[in-house]
């Protein structure tokens, strides 16, 4: 909120000032790709000129960045007039192409064209990479955007100036000055593969439509005639040229991208100069082998004459331009035909759809299997046996089925159905249930996920377990291949990863592959692998969506397998990114007999887990009495209204003796009246009760008290400081850094501000440790940070 005391003139400059800090931040951030404050920070200084605004309307203006969206859907796009035509571009696909465009473009200015042994003059070429996504026209009038125009058939394209101000890196005003009065930027705007993956998965999530590609992506969402829908997306521009212009630019094109970058346009990284066709084939071939490292897709690289005056003298040939060409990389998609669809049984049973294919090139690879990824996504596709499909190979992800050419399907196409028993072990195929809690009320749905219940007695499980089980992150035991463990299975002698420890010598030489000398190490390894951290071990365990990172999370928060195996739904929520989904996945992993024989039966063979131990305390610090109301997801009350009732209540039996007594409830402060009703009525349920005493047991029996919750963190040395880890720590890891800091009591934060207490900083160090000694904070390198440790007798 604002000032009481602010008059309108002091708004006017704090609003100017804002202004221009933000404009500056914005440069930082999408033009140099250095921004020298957190994210958090310029959301503050946004929200601190979105509320001066608000208080003060008649300071906003079109420019502000706070005007961004416009909130009325259009009926209609405008229809806008290219001053100079936008041009498309001839392509080359072949190295020779290239070539004979140089010696064209060396002809058209009547440059020598030299012989065997030089002499040539090389012309002077800028080459960028070709993105794949839209054109767009950008009018500047005096440094303000004033327009926003499609490509459309090159000389009339459609208005979507509201659309384009929702694109971030789009400056709705010019940075620096000197530029022309009138300045027509013309560039792509595009879908990294990580906007794009995010957008399909929350598209998914809410049953809205996904995109086949980026590219499809981009295009669906800047033409929305609902502005707020392309605010949404996460769309970027890439300037590359420009249109029309009033005033005064360099005399080559990358002189003049470079103008552009400076008033705030973001350009490519990739630019570069090259002399003669050899450079330029030189670049081609860079970025061919960089390209699936690149964070957005792209076609191919374009080449562009430099000199603007040879660019004039060379002219145009219908709609293309002789001075540049685009050298095109392979296709990612092509069509194919679907010969069938199989499925396959992994880890954990998920029985899952592989499409068979005709095969196919795809960007030089031949590609005869895609995934489906689930039955879902056969339905959604509505793909058929017998189609033709679009593969696409983005990448080195496997290849997907992107689309279905309804017109190309034959009459005796055949539906996919999911098979009703396991194709490896017969036993039946059930469907995964959704579990969602609202309201205080389980909710179960249908996921789209089937699996397989023969667990390990089902061969492809069972050798998917193993492989999973050795695997370097998991147990790490070497020199068993995914061959060995299958003839392991096949031949009977591993039925549970407990038989690893069991094997002898002699049944491993007598398997291919196995010599003396392999055999032994094998055994050494096995019986290397017999003291493995609890995370490890978890891990290694192939529960459903436990990863690497919440086998950690758990080992660490809850410290021992005991409690590990007993702890309820709810209480594992508790850890961070543990919702109940995956909690669901974790009870019933436990809870499942099978699992439970193997657990034993490792154990019983001479397993023993290190780094047993305590409850962490950040876990012990996180259950609060309100944050317990709170998760027990009563309707009406959420952080305040929990607050309000801990401090009311003390106690879950005083919460509960609340709820029951009317009079008492209608008389206490901080709830509304639909938060008492609600309340009263959750505990009038008597599962709602008992599952929150079941909670709190548990909670207690692992060693948590509410009225403790401070004391815990309280009394560790570091308790109510902040800190920060900054750069490349070579003797300790960040991770193991922060674990250790934060068993001091200490929290570690991401980012460095005047509430930070220390900064380490390892070799790298950048705009965090910039900050620190701005800010004049305690700053330590690695060993003065070990020492530090050492103090507190933490050891690395
Ligand atoms: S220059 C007169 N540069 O490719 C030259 N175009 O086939 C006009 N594109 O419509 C285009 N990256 O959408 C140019 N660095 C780049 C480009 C690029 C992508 C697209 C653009 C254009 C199409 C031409």
């Amino acid at each position: 909120m604002t000032d009481a005391a602010t008059t309108p003139q002091i708004a006017a400059e704090r609003v100017a000032q804002l202004r221009a800090e933000l404009d500056e931040h914005n440069y930082r951030y999408h033009v140099l790709d250095e921004p020298s404050i957190p994210d958090a920070e310029y959301d503050r200084l946004f929200h601190q000129l979105k509320a001066l605004e608000a208080e003060y309307p008649q300071l906003i203006t079109p420019d502000s960045p706070t005007q961004r969206v416009g909130s009325l859907a259009l009926s209609a796009f405008g229809e806008v007039k290219h001053e100079v035509p936008m041009l498309s571009l001839g392509n080359a696909f072949e190295e020779d192409d290239l070539r004979d465009f140089d010696r064209r473009v060396r002809e058209g200015l009547d440059l020598p064209v030299g012989d065997l042994f030089g002499g040539g003059a090389e012309v002077e070429y800028s080459c960028e990479p070709k993105l794949d996504g839209l054109a767009v026209s950008l009018l500047y009038e005096n440094g303000l955007l004033v327009r926003g125009a499609t490509r459309g058939d090159g000389s009339t394209g459609e208005d979507i100036s509201v659309n384009v101000r929702t694109i971030r890196n789009i400056p709705l005003k010019l940075h620096g000055s000197g530029w022309p009065s009138v300045l027509e930027v013309r560039g792509e705007v595009f879908m990294s593969r990580a906007g794009f993956a995010a957008l399909n998965a929350r598209q998914l999530e809410s049953g809205g439509k996904t995109f086949a590609n980026p590219r499809n992506a981009a295009a669906g969402s800047l033409r929305q005639l609902d502005s707020r829908i392309t605010a949404s997306r996460p769309l970027e521009l890439c300037a590359y040229g420009i249109g029309q212009v009033q005033g005064e630019l360099p005399d080559n094109h990358i002189g003049i991208l470079t103008a552009l970058k400076g008033w705030g346009l973001p350009i490519s990284r990739e630019l570069q100069l090259a002399k003669g066709a050899e450079e330029c084939l030189a670049y081609y071939r860079a970025i061919g082998a960089k390209r699936d490292a690149l964070p957005y897709e792209i076609d191919g690289v374009v080449f562009k004459v430099n000199n603007l005056a040879y660019q004039r003298e060379l002219g145009f040939r219908a709609r293309e331009p002789r001075w540049a060409i685009a050298h095109k990389f392979p296709a990612m998609e092509e069509l194919t035909e679907l010969l069938d669809v199989e499925f396959q049984v992994g880890r954990t049973g998920a029985v899952t759809p592989v499409a068979r294919l005709q095969p196919v090139r795809v960007a030089g690879v031949t590609v005869s299997n895609a995934t489906l990824h689930n039955m879902d996504e056969v339905m959604r596709l509505g793909v058929m046996i017998g189609d033709t499909v679009i593969i696409r190979r983005a990448g080195d992800v496997i290849p997907q089925v992107v689309q279905v050419v309804a017109e190309r399907r034959p009459a005796d196409a055949r539906p996919v159905h999911i098979p009703e028993s396991c194709p490896v072990c017969g036993s039946r195929v059930e469907r995964t249930q959704l579990i969602k809690r609202s309201k205080g009320k389980e909710s179960v749905s249908e996921g789209s996920i089937y699996r397989c219940v023969g667990r390990l007695a089902c061969a492809a499980q069972l050798k998917q377990a193993i492989i999973h089980y050795v695997s370097r992150r998991a147990m790490d035991i070497e020199g068993l291949g995914e061959k060995s463990v299958e003839q392991l299975v096949d031949e009977g002698l591993v039925r549970s990863p407990a038989d690893l420890y069991t094997l002898k010598f002699e049944q491993l030489v007598g398997l291919e592959g196995f010599a003396e000398l392999s055999a032994n190490n094998l055994l050494a390894a096995i019986a290397d692998s017999r003291q493995p951290s609890l995370a490890r071990f978890i891990y290694a365990l192939g529960i459903p969506d436990v990863g690497e990172e919440t086998a950690k999370l758990l080992a660490r928060a809850l410290g021992s397998l005991q409690r590990i195996q007993q702890a309820l739904p709810d209480v594992l929520t508790y850890l961070p990114d543990v919702g109940l989904e995956v909690a669901y996945e974790i009870r019933n992993f436990f809870d499942d007999a099978h699992n439970q024989q193997v657990i034993h039966d490792l154990l019983a063979r001479g397993l023993e887990l290190q780094e047993e131990g305590e409850l962490s305390p950040e876990f012990a610090a996180c259950a609060t009495l309100a944050g317990f109301i709170d998760k027990l997801n009563i309707s009406g009350i959420a952080a305040t209204g929990a607050k309000n009732l801990a401090e009311k209540a003390a106690s879950l039996d005083g919460v509960i003796a609340l709820s029951q007594d009317w009079l008492e409830l209608s008389v206490t402060k901080g709830l509304s009246e639909k938060a008492k009703q609600s309340l009263r009525e959750f505990f009038a349920v008597e599962a709602n009760i008992q599952r929150a005493r079941a909670i709190e047991a548990q909670l207690r029996e692992f060693g948590m008290h509410w009225q403790s919750e401070k004391r815990v963190v309280a009394g560790l040395p570091l308790a109510g400081q902040t800190w920060v880890l900054t750069g490349a720590l070579e003797v300790m890891s960040r991770d193991l850094a922060k674990d250790k800091l934060e068993s001091l009591g200490a929290k570690v934060a991401g980012s460095v501000s005047a509430k930070t207490t220390c900064v380490v900083a390892g070799p790298g160090a950048g705009s965090k440790l910039a900050k620190a000694s701005e800010l004049g904070l305690k700053v330590l390198d690695e060993e003065a940070f070990l020492a530090e440790l050492a103090a507190y007798g933490v050891v690395a």
